[in-house]
């Protein structure tokens, strides 16, 4: 039931529930990673199944790719696709601008990639991912095996002359060994406390030999569906400057969404 369910999951449900309603009948959606992407996943499995909704799915990653195939969601390629209508993903941080940490679930390149090929990306979150300034979640850099280490100190070095508080750059672990993403590279986890100059800071980041791509999204998302545990929603829409205030009705149900999960 989700009564079981956590104030978060309720959240993280009410706004994958709102956002799945702005899908349309052929569309090709850009479905994102981690948790509240995967409720996403499912609230459109519901409407293929019980309203017949035909759209075509690029995943963001594997994971997403698995869920959505369970769900009876059809999956492509983006090379399939070339281009989407809407792109749904989830955030780890969002500003007042709508610019974006992602990257906490690891799929931050596939992610840019598809949001930056999509019409329009709205973002799905609960509310405590609201922040006045980026950088409280440490921000995630993909970078190539090769050189690493070098490739940290350059990120390490490259911080000293820029707006941010922290500069410990960590390597992301999986166990004993470190992380690997759906392209084969590792993470790097910036834990920069504040990010005074998000734009400065991505483009900087992604001069580096070794970095494949950064988790800022900087004038990539165009809309934001906040979620809260009573089932109230805020699409907040940046292009049209439009703010919409709903509730969603939270089911009542064995929970199918059991299987869940960043
Ligand atoms: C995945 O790589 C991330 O960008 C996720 O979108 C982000 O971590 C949000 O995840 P949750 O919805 O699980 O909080």
């Amino acid at each position: 039931m989700t009564s079981d369910l956590s104030p978060i999951d309720k959240a993280k449900l009410a706004a994958a529930s709102r956002a799945a309603d702005l899908v349309e009948p052929g569309m090709k959606v850009g479905l994102g990673t981690g948790s509240t992407a995967a409720w996403l996943v499912h609230a459109l499995g519901e409407r293929v199944r019980d309203e017949g909704l035909r759209i075509t799915a690029v995943p963001t990653s594997t994971r997403t790719a698995e869920l959505a195939r369970a769900a009876g969601i059809e999956v492509l390629g983006l090379d399939a696709l070339r281009w989407l209508d809407l792109t749904i993903d989830g955030a780890d941080e969002f500003d007042g601008q709508l610019n974006l940490i992602k990257g906490g679930g690891g799929a931050l390149l596939h992610e840019k990639v598809v949001a930056t090929a999509s019409d329009r990306m709205v973002v799905i979150a609960d509310a405590s991912k609201q922040v006045e300034t980026l950088g409280a979640f440490p921000l995630p850099v993909e970078v190539i095996p090769f050189g690493w280490q070098t490739t940290k100190t350059l990120v390490e070095e490259v911080l000293i002359g820029l707006d941010v508080l922290g500069r410990n750059a960590v390597l992301r672990m999986n166990g004993d060994a470190p992380f690997v993403t759906d392209e084969g590279n590792h993470i790097l986890d910036l834990h920069l406390h504040r990010i005074g100059q998000p734009r400065q800071l991505s483009l900087v980041l992604n001069q580096i030999p070794g970095v494949v791509e950064n988790g800022l999204f900087i004038d990539i998302c165009d809309a934001v569906v906040i979620g809260y545990g009573d089932g109230r929603v805020e699409l907040r829409d940046i292009t049209a400057g439009t703010v919409e205030k709903a509730r969603v009705a939270l089911p009542e149900r064995d929970n199918i969404f059991g299987d869940v999960s960043d």
